[in-house]
């Protein structure tokens, strides 16, 4: 079972492996489209949650993911349809991926054949995921958006990270 999540994980990321600071949230993920930032910032919250879980709150973090997905997918995928965005399928194709990958952990977790470190892994991959994804993908749709809203691209204002 941990294989076959491992493979349906849509890999997008040039980035197998996440390091800390993949975690958490930053403004250099900033798309510049409102909606989808604030969902973004969700995304990570979420996920870190699940990898973060223990053996007791594994299946909440999971279903607390499924139902932010959905709503995160739906949310995009139906501005696509509304706006006849040109790569819709494709886009919606990775969000499928995700879907299949969630429904196999939740099934593995839900009947005892896997515990919260399904969980936690299943986290860490969607967070090696989530740059790609966001960088090619949804940063399209944002500037489509945009465009069709404003005719004109994003300006992303991101604050400067102090080291
Ligand atoms: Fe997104
Ligand atoms: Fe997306």
């Amino acid at each position: 079972m941990t294989d076959q999540v491992h493979q349906t994980v849509p890999n997008s990321s040039p980035r197998k492996e996440t390091d800390p600071g993949q975690r958490v949230w930053t403004d250099a993920r900033l798309l510049g489209h409102d909606e989808l930032d604030a969902t973004h910032k969700e995304f990570y919250e979420v996920v870190f949650r699940m990898l973060t879980c223990n053996e007791n709150t594994a299946l909440t973090t999971l279903l607390d993911f499924e139902e932010h997905a959905q709503a995160h997918f739906w949310e995009e995928e139906d501005w696509m349809r509304e706006t006849a965005f040109p790569a819709a399928q494709c886009h919606a194709d990775e969000h499928r991926k995700v879907l299949a990958s969630l429904a196999e952990v939740k099934h593995a977790v839900s009947t005892n054949v896997a515990d919260q470190r399904l969980v936690q892994r299943f986290a860490d991959h969607l967070f090696a995921w989530f740059p790609g994804h966001a960088d090619y993908m949804d940063s399209a749709l944002s500037t489509w958006l945009n465009k069709k809203r404003f005719g004109a691209k994003p300006v992303v204002f991101k604050r400067l990270a102090v080291a």
